[in-house]
């Protein structure tokens, strides 16, 4: 019986463990990762577009914050914008995600051509999503 209540007792603290830690890890909201991807302030955009332009080009600096554009638009392509259809925030989410993938690749190569293309893109994505997809 004592065993049996100390298993018990056990069961109910793994459960309440991991109820604590889903509660603590939600889905990567939108508003996060755009900040860690374009916030002005140690985002990691920036960093890269400034990275890239040195004569020399810092390239584990570099691919420390492509990994995070990477990651951070990987991450998003499932969520839900506040504002506007579905369907198509996926669809250009999914073009920032590829962007962002292509860019980490180049920097993984430390192809500077490569690198800017992808930049680029990603560059010229901002408005298009914001106008449909951003509130306020
Ligand atoms: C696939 C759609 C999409 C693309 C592409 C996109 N954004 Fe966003 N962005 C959003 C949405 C949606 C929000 C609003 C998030 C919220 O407040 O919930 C947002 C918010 C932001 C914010 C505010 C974050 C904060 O802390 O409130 C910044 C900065 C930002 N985006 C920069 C950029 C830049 C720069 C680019 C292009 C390099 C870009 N975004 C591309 C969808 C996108």
């Amino acid at each position: 019986m004592r065993k049996q209540i100390a298993m018990l007792v056990a069961m109910v603290a793994v459960v309440g463990v991991m109820g604590i830690v889903g509660a603590a890890a939600p889905e990567v909201s939108i508003k996060q990762a755009m900040a860690k991807i374009a916030g002005k302030k140690g985002g990691a955009l920036p960093k890269v577009k400034g990275a890239l332009n040195a004569a020399s080009p810092d390239w584990s600096e570099i691919k420390k914050s492509t990994k995070i554009i990477a990651d951070n638009s990987a991450a998003i392509v499932d969520a839900t914008p506040e504002k506007g259809e579905k369907a198509n925030y996926e669809k250009l989410a999914a073009a920032l995600a590829a962007n962002g993938k292509a860019l980490n690749e180049a920097a993984e190569k430390e192809d500077a051509t490569a690198a800017k293309a992808a930049l680029g893109k990603i560059g010229t994505s901002c408005k298009t999503c914001h106008d449909a997809h951003r509130g306020k």
